[in-house]
């Protein structure tokens, strides 16, 4: 096992790490713990938790219906009406359990209620793992707006043990990745092609490279919690990915967020060539890589109105301008440069792009 550190937010990672989790003070000076579980995933995710935590078995369990579709803050309410009920009080610390919509979820119902409760994280997916079980962000959607609603509110702890990829689906599993990818595309100057073809395969994937994002984030947001200026380069991807997103839920025809952000950073490799000088191999050989794992996203030329609107109702913009992630080379961000509609409307009218490097 090993560990990082989120400022005082301790990242437990590696196999086994799990049992660990099983030593939280669940019990001491006045203070006690409750679980909060995805209820989706439940069947599969309690017996490696139970299996490994025989104390934290005995706690009192929620379930919580953190979807997609239902990241909503009605879908709270009914959880801190039992939390209400049953006397969780301020000193009470909450376990979370599940996927990245569950950690976000999860970790936005403790920061809002009675002003604040502490959460530990057990991430489930490894979307969660890599990226949403760290750094301290919790939202909800509104509607179809994602994440526009949350607060910054660390987890104490976390434990990000590969047990719980056993009964990953495949595109979940590559929703992940996706967001390991970014990692290497925004913080690993040497980033090679070989390796990131490996992380797309679960019979290959490296985990150091689980480990590196996992590192590299909890760096950044150690430096720059609040997203004043390093950690917006996190965003990466994700100005056209949460609006394929919103696109695909609105047409119901919903994709995993990690492949959004998928076909969002070739979006943005492309607008970085056109932009910020980055090199064409670059935006050629990821387009080639992301095509061949993840298709395509699938959208008609009446949609691209829309699809600029969402981007336009980021919640990253400042006086109605945007700011998506440019990359000059692998591993050297510009998160400072708006950009204007014409570049993002050509990158949207050319997409699917030809990946002939002529
Ligand atoms: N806070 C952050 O910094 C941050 C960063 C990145 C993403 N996010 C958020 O994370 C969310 C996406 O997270 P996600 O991809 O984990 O989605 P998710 O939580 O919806 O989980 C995906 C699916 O996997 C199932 N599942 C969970 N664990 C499983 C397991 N071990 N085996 C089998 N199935 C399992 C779930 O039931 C669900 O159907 C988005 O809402 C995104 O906005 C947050």
């Amino acid at each position: 096992m090993e560990t990082v550190f989120d400022q005082q937010c301790a990242v437990h990672i590696g196999e086994g790490c799990l049992r660990a989790a099983d030593e939280i003070p669940i019990r001491r000076q006045g203070r006690t713990c409750v679980l909060v579980c995805e209820r989706h995933a439940a069947p599969l995710i309690l017996p490696p938790l139970m299996e490994n935590c025989p104390r934290l078995s005995k706690l009192p369990l929620y379930y919580l219906d953190a979807s997609e579709p239902g990241k909503q803050i009605e879908t709270l309410l009914p959880l801190w009406h039992e939390w209400a009920r049953d006397g969780l009080d301020r000193h009470t610390s909450v376990i979370l359990v599940g996927g990245g919509v569950l950690c976000d979820m999860g970790g936005f119902a403790a920061s809002v209620y009675k002003r604040g409760i502490p959460f530990y994280a057990i991430p489930t997916t490894l979307l969660a793992m890599a990226d949403a079980s760290v750094g301290g962000k919790t939202a909800v959607d509104l509607g179809e707006i994602k994440n526009i609603l949350g607060n910054f509110h660390r987890s104490e702890a976390v434990w990000i043990d590969p047990v719980f990829l056993k009964t990953l689906p495949r595109n979940e599993f590559l929703s992940g990745a996706a967001e390991i990818l970014k990692m290497q595309f925004i913080g690993n100057p040497g980033l090679s092609f070989a390796e990131l073809e490996k992380c797309l395969d679960p019979g290959t994937f490296p985990l150091s490279l689980l480990h590196f994002a996992i590192a590299e984030k909890a760096r950044i947001t150690g430096i720059d919690f609040y997203e004043e200026n390093i950690r917006k380069t996190l965003n990466f991807g994700h100005t056209f990915g949460h609006a394929f997103e919103a696109l695909a839920l609105k047409q119901n025809r919903p994709i995993a967020h990690g492949q959004a952000v998928a076909h969002g950073m070739v979006c943005e490799l492309y607008l970085s060539c056109l932009l910020a000088g980055c090199p064409k191999h670059l935006f050629v050989q990821t387009a080639r890589l992301i095509n061949r794992h993840y298709g395509i996203f699938r959208y008609g030329k009446e949609d691209i109105p829309e699809l600029l609107g969402y981007m336009l109702n980021d919640k990253k913009n400042r006086n109605g301008q945007i700011f998506p992630v440019l990359l000059q080379d692998a591993g050297k961000s510009l998160y400072t440069e708006s950009v204007g509609t014409d570049p993002l409307l050509q990158t949207l009218n050319t997409y699917p792009f030809n990946t002939d490097l002529d």
